[in-house]
């Protein structure tokens, strides 16, 4: 829904016009993780995250953001050691909530971050039988070749485990490739091409499943989900 916040808070049903200007008078209003106190002001409730008291208005009650993992970020929720942590991206209003992170990425990995405090759709997006690509932009110390394509294609024999096929899409002289996994095991493109003789030297999350990181986010930045990015997610598990 579009227009006045004041409008789009009573519209959902959970307040009077006069309750929800007191509710934004009293800082329980987020939009984008921010606070907002102006009734005036214009959004879109499709489009960003407007929260009362920490429940999503207009959703399914959950939060689903997209975070641009920089490298040297844990995608961990918390470290105990001190180090940054991906949530530690994120403003206060987020923090206080019980957010997970939809599969890890490595620490000196960037690109794309799904965290969202619904849990079951995390199970459902990490768990192998649901098959939800992931793809992934990787530079090579060496260029990829046919026959590291074909051996991706094949399961692998990476010794604790045998990796399901695996898409490599070359680009330019091999050295940067896309890789599509239907799994993620820990460190796997970067065993996958050690297992080949090549060393990954950047590798950053493009998708998971129907999400795509927007192009628009520099390393860092995050926003909420937009309704019909949800929904894809929502129908492809
Ligand atoms: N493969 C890796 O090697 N590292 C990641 O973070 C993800 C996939």
């Amino acid at each position: 829904m579009k227009g006045r916040l004041d409008r789009i808070l009573s519209a959902c049903g959970l307040l009077t016009r006069t309750e929800a200007q007191a509710a934004l008078k009293a800082g329980r209003v987020t939009v984008n993780g921010l606070p907002a106190r102006d009734g005036s002001l214009k959004t879109d409730s499709d489009e960003n995250a407007i929260l009362l008291d920490g429940r999503r208005i207009g959703g399914d009650g959950f939060v689903y953001l997209m975070v641009y993992k920089p490298a040297g970020v844990l995608s961990a929720t918390e470290d105990r050691h001190g180090e940054q942590t991906a949530v530690d991206l994120l403003p206060d209003a987020y923090r206080r909530r019980p957010l997970g992170v939809v599969g890890r990425l490595d620490k000196d990995a960037e690109g794309l971050l799904l965290i969202t405090d619904n849990g079951a759709l995390n199970h459902r997006l990490t768990s192998p039988r649901h098959h939800a690509d992931k793809t992934y932009l990787v530079r090579l110390d060496l260029p990829a070749d046919e026959r590291d394509e074909a051996a991706f294609a094949c399961p692998m024999d990476l010794g604790d485990f045998v990796t399901q096929p695996a898409g490599l899409e070359r680009q330019g002289d091999g050295r940067e490739c896309v890789v599509t996994l239907r799994e993620g095991k820990f460190h796997q493109i970067k065993r996958m091409f050690a297992h080949q003789g090549k060393t990954v030297v950047f590798l950053k999350r493009l998708t998971i499943g129907t999400l795509r990181l927007d192009d628009s986010l520099s390393p860092g930045g995050w926003r909420a989900l937009k309704k019909s990015e949800i929904e894809l997610l929502l129908q492809e598990t």
